[in-house]
């Protein structure tokens, strides 16, 4: 059931969640499957609807910092983690930026894959926080797509990933910033990113310093552990952003070029007259190329499920610029590159 996210239908899904369903909704990186963190039952569900493994944990999302105290174990931090939860939180939250902290033992195991920490994030979307206030209790909600299969942007990518299986989806619009929120680790001594997103590394370095790429916990499992992830159903070859002159024409294939002036080249340097392949855009400006990378994140998904729902013999595909969410889009297009089959 796909509903407007207005006043009443969110209370509805509010309540669908207190009744322990599973609601997809909107945030400002890519739509969340959510259910009651603190609900076993509710949560199993989520996994089954996604078929994704128990070892890969959940996102609990707040609308509230206060909301905080009823996941977080702050006696388990250092003083140093502390003083970073404390800058995090008060200049990029909320925002696409999850944190993970040490947990309450009250969370349930299946919220959080077994592990004793816990990851926490506070959208900055409207419906989001409508919903988790109404609902009253923090939403676990991983993005709302088949395991491994592109992430959704909009309330129709989540219809037809997961369908009947989702209680209600509420539709709020697509997501403004495309990509899924930055992970960050700040348990142990050195921060660490454990999933490229849509805070920069460098407004996270800004305020405490470097963060390295590793968990401080070997066990801990992140998408950035999983070689193939995000992936369209086609099967997708990436090029450095430099080497995009190198992208061979091929019959029946798709092109996925970062700015509309690298296509340009491309097609111009192809002396043929074949028409049976199409391209695409992520970013249609010309200059300010930090400023593009925003705006192809935005499209990013959006435009792989477009492609793929045409069925391409290949998508060839060309890396962003090492720079603003450049390496967070790179990672995407990495795992969509790697076939779930190897
Ligand atoms: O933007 C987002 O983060 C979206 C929206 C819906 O909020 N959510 C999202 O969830 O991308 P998901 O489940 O697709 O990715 C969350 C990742 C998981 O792959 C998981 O490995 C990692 O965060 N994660 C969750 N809890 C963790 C923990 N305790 N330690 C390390 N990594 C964790
Ligand atoms: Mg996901």
């Amino acid at each position: 059931m796909m509903l407007i996210a207005n006043e009443q239908n969110i209370a509805q899904a509010a309540g669908k969640i207190n009744e322990g369903g599973i609601v997809a909704f909107p945030t400002e990186t890519v739509y969340g499957l959510g259910a009651d963190a603190f609900n076993e039952r509710s949560v199993a569900r989520v996994f089954n609807a996604k078929k994704r493994p128990f070892f890969d944990p959940l996102i609990v999302h707040i609308s509230a910092l206060n909301m905080m105290e009823r996941l977080v174990d702050f006696s388990r931090l250092s003083l140093e983690s502390k003083k970073k939860l404390d800058v995090l939180t008060k200049e990029l939250m909320p925002g696409p930026l999850t944190l993970i902290l040490p947990k309450k033992p009250t969370v349930p195991d299946i919220t959080s894959g077994g592990l004793d920490t816990v990851a926490v994030r506070f959208p900055c979307h409207d419906v989001a926080l409508k919903l988790i206030d109404t609902a009253g209790c923090p939403i676990a909600a991983p993005s709302a797509n088949p395991f491994g299969l592109l992430s959704p942007t909009t309330a129709r990518h989540v219809q037809a990933g997961l369908g009947d299986s989702v209680d209600m989806i509420l539709d709020g619009g697509p997501c403004r910033i495309g990509i899924e929120s930055t992970v960050l680790d700040i348990c142990g001594g050195k921060a660490a990113v454990l999933r490229q997103g849509g805070t920069e590394q460098d407004a996270i370095e800004a305020l405490i310093g470097k963060c390295c790429a590793t968990p401080h916990d070997p066990k801990i499992t992140s998408p950035g552990c999983l070689k193939s992830h995000y992936a369209p159903k086609s099967k997708l070859i990436l090029y450095a952003h430099e080497d995009f002159l190198n992208i061979p024409l091929k019959d029946d294939a798709s092109y996925l070029f970062f700015d509309k002036a690298s296509m340009e080249k491309w097609e111009k340097r192809q002396e043929t007259n074949k028409k049976n392949y199409s391209c695409s855009v992520l970013s249609l400006q010309s200059n300010k190329i930090e400023a593009n990378t925003i705006e192809a994140a935005s499209n990013l998904f959006q435009t792989l499920h477009i492609i793929d729902a045409e069925k391409p013999s290949c998508i060839y595909a060309q890396a962003a610029p090492h720079l603003g969410l450049g390496p967070a889009i790179n990672d995407r297009l990495q795992r969509a590159s790697v076939s779930a089959n190897l």
